[in-house]
Formats: structure tokens, sequence, C-alpha cells
């Protein structure tokens, strides 16, 4: 790394001022946090959103994809990748884009389920990830399960491969409900207007301490949450500086945009590995996996992956769970009846007990509304691989080494052709022949192929038991789900904070 580059003469030599000022835009604070948005709205002001029939709401697409000089001109067509994807990207086979998030500027976008299939499942080994999207993450996770490659991905990949498998993952589903019961009570005890998102943030994160790393970690919460949210807002500004400058520039500036978060996460991952090794034993699946390492290889696992592995954890295991949960919760305010059905569903199945995973295939409703959430808002919006030697796809598309493929889960799950009345919210097709009958890659909100989501059976079943769990006991309203828009930076999440309201509901009889 070369240390204090950005400011430095180097980085002023190395690009355009316009450039470098479009980069320091977005590294500094100029984007809108959420956490300072939003947030002065009182009860009273809070229009009656059922009544007015509001659509989930979704940028309006523009006429023309932009090109490289409207991305420089305009950069903050960058800071929300979805708005820019023009009206017949959601629809057609494939489009060619020549934006600033791919190398060189070009890139196809990839729109039909049997190429996905080919490039993430059949032929995987020839669509590696997308350097300049590692470029973006490496820094921050280094070599842990998500940003990995070869033979040591495929070593980690091995060794927690068992562990979050569905039958391993139900044996956290008490930690999901005693955290979703503390989460609900929190909340009523309040009784005044919270952030919903905030406090999914921190359901999912006390769940990931003790199921993932065995630490209590309520403590640390808001610097992790702040940690990640400051990073997160710093991806316009990594994507851009990814897109268009030279690799070892890129590197450095990238490196020290997140230098401040990888720190903190640093001092919390080494904290946490101190806590495991003083206990007694441990079940947690990060301790599962050391003890796997050792199995398999006859040695522990290093300070430095183990470190990269906590970071990867709680950054992919806690805010994409928060986020889809936090979309169910404004989607469900638009859908005061789904939020009724689904309350009609768990009091039958547990009328006055808390929820077990065994209760899980009996609610099939509450399920579909996370599927339909995750249709309408994936967490993973783009994802990203590089063409390795020329190929050919199923379906005749030709794509050149070295082409960037973008396959975009927002584009795929709003596509006319699959999907009917795509941008409105009906759990119900989850439920009928309309999914079943969809193409298998049609829908893929945790990927798919070799490197699919390893946290996905965990993820749902967190998510249905602490939905469940709130449908129990509150009745919760989100007052400005009418000022809500889509912002895709590393994970797809609201543009401001959820303001809510929960109240006690009538115990079941
Ligand atoms: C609703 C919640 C979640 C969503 C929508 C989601 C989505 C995804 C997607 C789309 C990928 C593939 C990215 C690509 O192919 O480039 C992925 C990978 C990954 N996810 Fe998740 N995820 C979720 C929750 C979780 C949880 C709870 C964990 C851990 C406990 C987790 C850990 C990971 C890891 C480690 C990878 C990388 C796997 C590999 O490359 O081998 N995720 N996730």
């Amino acid at each position: 790394m070369i240390p204090h580059l950005a400011g430095s003469a180097l980085l002023e030599r190395a690009m355009p001022v316009h450039m470098e000022k479009t980069l320091r835009h977005f590294a500094g604070n100029s984007c809108p946090d959420p956490s300072s948005v939003g947030n002065d709205m009182a009860l009273q002001d809070a229009p009656d959103i059922s009544s007015q029939k509001l659509k989930p709401a979704r940028p309006r697409p523009p006429r023309r994809a932009p090109g490289l000089t409207a991305t420089l001109i305009r950069p903050h067509l960058l800071s929300n990748l979805i708005a820019s994807y023009p009206h017949d990207w959601y629809d057609g086979d494939f489009h060619e884009f020549r934006i600033g998030i791919a190398a060189a500027g070009r890139g196809t976008v990839v729109n039909h389920p049997d190429t996905i299939r080919h490039i993430l499942v059949s032929h995987s080994d020839n669509f590696p990830k997308d350097t300049n999207q590692l470029a973006i993450l490496r820094p921050l996770l280094g070599d842990g399960l998500l940003t990995a490659s070869g033979p040591g991905w495929r070593q980690a990949r091995k060794l927690a491969a068992p562990i979050f498998q569905h039958s391993s993952v139900r044996d956290f589903a008490p930690i999901f409900v005693a955290a979703a019961q503390r989460s609900v009570e929190r909340v009523l005890q309040r009784g005044e207007i919270f952030s919903i998102d905030r406090e999914m943030t921190q359901v999912t994160l006390e769940v990931i301490g003790e199921a993932i790393l065995s630490a209590d970690l309520s403590d640390d919460i808001e610097g992790i949450a702040g940690t990640v949210t400051g990073t997160l807002e710093k991806f316009p500004a990594m994507f851009l500086a990814a897109a268009l400058l030279p690799p070892r520039i890129r590197d450095a500036f990238l490196e020290r945009l997140v230098l401040a978060g990888r720190r903190q996460l640093d001092v919390f991952a080494r904290r946490i590995i101190k806590r495991a090794h003083e206990r007694e034993s441990g079940n947690s699946l990060l301790t599962r996996m050391m003890d796997a390492s050792r199995a398999d290889t006859g040695h522990e696992m290093s300070l430095a992956q183990v470190r990269d592995e906590v970071a990867t954890f709680l950054l992919a295991g806690h805010e994409t769970t928060a986020t889809t949960l936090s979309w169910a919760w404004y989607l469900l305010t638009l859908h005061p009846e789904a939020f009724e059905r689904m309350q009609a569903e768990v009091d039958a199945v547990a009328p006055n007990r808390p929820l077990t995973a065994e209760d899980v295939p009996a609610l099939p409703y509450t399920r579909a509304v996370l599927d339909e959430t995750l249709r309408l808002y994936p967490i993973v919006a783009n994802i990203m691989r590089t063409t390795l030697a020329d190929d050919i796809t199923p379906t005749g598309l030709p794509l050149k080494a070295g082409r960037t493929v973008l396959i975009s889960p927002w584009l795929m799950h709003r596509h006319r052709r699959y999907w009917q009345e795509p941008d409105r919210f009906v759990p119900e097709r989850f439920l009928t022949q309309e999914s079943t009958a969809q193409p298998r890659y049609a829908y893929l909100p945790f990927g798919g192929g070799p490197r699919v989501c390893i946290g996905a059976s965990f993820a749902l079943l967190e998510a249905v038991l602490i939905l469940g769990t709130y449908a129990q006991h509150a009745n919760i309203r989100v007052l400005n789900a009418h000022n809500v828009r889509p912002l895709a930076r590393i994970v797809l999440r609201p543009n401001r904070r959820l303001r809510a309201m929960a109240s006690k509901r009538r115990p079941a009889t």
C-alpha cells in the first residue's frame, strides 16, 4: 500500500481534476447519510399509507443508459446504479453497456435465465468474480469466503459448507427466536417512534454474534453498524475509482478509503477471537470451522484467516438479513392485508408459545412474504463476473475474453417476460404456479453455482422466525413509507431511516 495517497501529489497527477473532484465528493460526507435524514417526523404527520395504495418504490428508468461521458459529467448516476438502468433493460435477453462500472467502461448485461446458469453454474470457471468488484471488497474483507479465489477459497468453502447446511443451521433457531423476542419487547416498551432498520440491524447483529462468533457483541453494536454504514457510503467513490484508475493507484486509493473501517474491524475481530479462545468449549459456526480446519489440515487457521472470516461474516451475515427485514416492514406497511394474513398464519401455528424451527414448514405465507420481498428488493442487486476466455452462451451470445458481465437480480426479478405485474407486491405468486413454472435462474436473490450464498438457509430461517415472532406480538407501521426509495450500494437499501411505530397486539385466543 502507498500510505497517505489520497490528497498526495501522486493522486493529483494521476487523474484529471474533475475526476478527482468526483471521487472526493463521493468519498467525503456529501452522500446523504441515512442516519441523518428523515428523523424529524412526528406521528401526527404520518400519512395513512394503506389508504393511498402506494406501489413499492423504484427509480424511474431513463430513456437510455448513460454513457461514459454522461457518467463523468453526472457522477451521481453511479451512486445508485439501478437508477441508471433504462426501460428496455427490463426486457430482452442481453444489453451492451458503456458506463463506468466495468474495466474499460464496457460490459454486457445478461438477462436470460439460461445464460445466467451458463455463467454462474455450468461454466463458472470461465467467469470468475470481477476484479474491480474484488478490488473494492478486498481491502475490507481480506481473503474471507466472499473475496477469496482459487485453492484458498475452495478449502474454506469445503470447511464451511457442512456447517451452513440447513440441518446444522436449525440448531440456531432458539437464538433467532430469543433475539427476536428481546427486540419486539424493546420496541413495545419504548412506546415511541423508532428506526425499524436500526432495530433490525441490532437484532441480526446479536444473532450473528451469538451464532457465528459465540460472542456477546451488544456493547459493540453501534460501532460495528457505524463501520459498515460508513464504509458502504463510500461505495460510489470506490466504484468510480475501480472503473477508472490504473490498478496500482486504484488499489492504493481504495485501501485508504476503507482503512479506518478495516482498523475498527480488526479490533472487533481480535476481541472476538480472544473471547472464543477463552471459552472452554464453543459451538459457534466459527469454532466449528476452526475445529474442521484442524481436523482437515492438521493445523490451526491463521490469525489472518480467522480475522478475514470474522469480518466477512460480520458484514455479509447481518446487513443483508437486516435490510431484507427492513424492506419487508416497508412492504407490509403498504399492504396491511398481507401483514394480517401473516399474523393469522402464525396465530394458527403457535397461538401462545414461542416459534421453533419445526414450525417453519407450517408458515408458507410468511416465507412467501420474504421471497417476494427479496424479489422486489434483492439485497445483492448486481453480481459481476469477468470473462476469462472467449465464450458463446447457450443463447448464442458471444462473450470476448476480458468482457465484464453484469447479472442483475434487480433486473431479472422485474423482467416483463417472466413476472406478471413485476412491480407489484404479491407474495401469493410464490405459493402458486407462477414461481414453480419459472426457469430456475429467473429468481436468484442468493446468486447461484459454486459461489451461491453460503448463508442462505441461515438467513431464511432467521428472517422467518424474526418476522413471525414480531407478528405474534406487535403491529408495525412504517410512518415515512411514502418517502422511501431504493439505493443500490453494496447492498440495496432504503435511502433513509424507516421511522416506525409498534403497538402491542391482543394476545391470540
Ligand atoms: C437475505 C440475506 C442474504 C442475501 C440476499 C445474500 C446474498 C448473497 C449473494 C447474492 C451472494 C453471491 C454473490 C456473488 O455471487 O457474487 C452471497 C454470497 C455470500 N454470502 Fe450471502 N446473502 C445473505 C445472507 C448471508 C448470511 C446470513 C451469511 C452468513 C452467515 C452470508 C454469507 C455469505 C458468504 C460468505 C458469501 C460468499 C460465498 C462464496 O463466495 O463462497 N450471506 N450472498
